[in-house]
């Protein structure tokens, strides 16, 4: 699909169908979620730019090359992309960070924005927007909204899971902003759940209904 990268390494695919089975338990998913939110670090972050440094190893002076990592900013989607957050904070400790507050209104699927907050700055970094679940894509869209409004042009989108009408929403409005996800699920049903999807995904993660 043009625009959408399915990471496909053997370990995160082991890890989604874990973190599926309705029988993983929250400690389970937690640690499961922070475990493959690196390796999706990993691979949205392929490409990025490297600049030289000269350093001194205990034998030569050399060239090396070093990720500039204060160029990046994490926008996480309150409150389930603070679980990818965590493990990729933990491989790139120098990136910014952005929070954004938008709900899911459960009758009308429609985001209700509460909080937004980022670095002034944003308008000169990448910003890889983060939440486990595009779904609707409602709330992406308006992620990306507050983002550009701010600002922001160059900005990738990283899930676990993608429904196809999630995709086609959210391509419809932001065809710039790449997705990068674990697995494109079949489809999205009434209630606006992923399936086969892995259920809700904040409530997995820290144990709430
Ligand atoms: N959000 C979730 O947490 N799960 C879904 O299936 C859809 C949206």
């Amino acid at each position: 699909m043009d625009g959408v990268t399915v990471i496909d390494h053997p370990l995160v695919q082991h890890k989604l169908t874990i973190m599926r089975k309705k029988e993983t338990s929250t400690a389970g998913f937690r640690r499961l979620l922070r475990e493959i939110s690196m390796l999706l670090c990993y691979e949205v972050t392929r490409d990025l730019e490297l600049t030289m440094e000269t350093i001194e190893t205990p034998l030569v002076e050399m060239q090396a090359p070093i990720v500039e990592g204060k160029k990046l900013v994490f926008a996480s989607i309150l409150r389930a992309g603070n679980g990818l957050l965590e493990g990729m904070l933990e491989l790139v400790p120098s990136a910014r960070v952005s929070h954004i507050g938008v709900y899911r209104d459960h009758e009308t699927l429609q985001p209700v924005e509460y909080y937004f907050k980022a670095p002034e700055d944003i308008a000169e970094r990448l910003i890889i927007i983060v939440d486990p679940m595009l779904a609707t894509g409602n709330s992406s869209i308006a992620a990306v909204d507050k983002l550009k409004e701010r600002g922001a042009h160059n900005i990738r989108f990283l899930c676990l899971l993608a429904a196809p009408e999630g995709i086609k929403n959210f391509q419809s409005v932001h065809p710039d902003v790449k997705i990068y996800t674990a697995s494109i699920d079949s489809h999205l049903n009434e209630l606006g759940y992923i399936v086969p999807g892995l259920g809700d995904a904040g409530d997995r993660m820290y144990g709430t209904k």
